[in-house]
């Protein structure tokens, strides 16, 4: 299926860009006529994979993380964040709700609220070149849309 509307941004793993990317998100996903709750979930969901390219992926190190963001024609929207860092070695492992190398700093429950918040979440990752994340969400059309 192709996409009916597309938008790439890449930027460095700078915290101050948690939240550029979230709210990047967030408008490419007006055009959907969101609810405030659907809106609130993609949020959620781009921040926890952004936070983790940040956090993990270069843990010494500023890398650049890119986001696509992709509308398609039944109204599902798809999120793509990659990052050239350390990547992770075993993916289901890292799935694992409350599963973290993050210590006490973290919960382990980032892929457990993307994978929920979303209706499909996808992890590939190669130790030493990186980690891709792709989630989709279908948005409800609205009466009256
Ligand atoms: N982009 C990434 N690059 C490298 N490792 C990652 C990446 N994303 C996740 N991980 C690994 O997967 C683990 C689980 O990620 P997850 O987001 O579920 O939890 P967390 O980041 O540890 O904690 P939380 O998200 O609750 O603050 C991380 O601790 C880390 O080891
Ligand atoms: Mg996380």
């Amino acid at each position: 299926m192709r996409p009916i509307n597309e938008a790439k941004i890449t930027f460095l793993s700078r915290s101050a860009n948690e939240g550029f990317a979230r709210t990047a998100a967030a408008c490419f996903a007006a055009q959907l006529d969101p609810t405030l709750d659907e809106v609130n979930d993609i949020k959620t969901a781009v921040s926890e994979a952004v936070t983790n390219c940040i956090v993990h992926a270069y843990p010494d190190t500023l890398g650049t993380v890119t986001m696509r963001l992709r509308l398609f024609g039944d109204n599902t929207l798809e999120i793509l964040v990659k990052d050239s860092g350390v990547g992770i070695a075993d993916v289901d492992q890292a799935r694992t709700p409350l599963y973290t190398t993050g210590g006490g700093d973290r919960s382990g429950m980032g892929f457990t609220i993307m994978e929920s918040f979303m209706d499909t979440l996808k992890v590939r990752s190669v130790p030493g070149k990186g980690t891709t994340v792709v989630m989709r969400r279908r948005i409800a059309r609205r009466l009256g849309a």
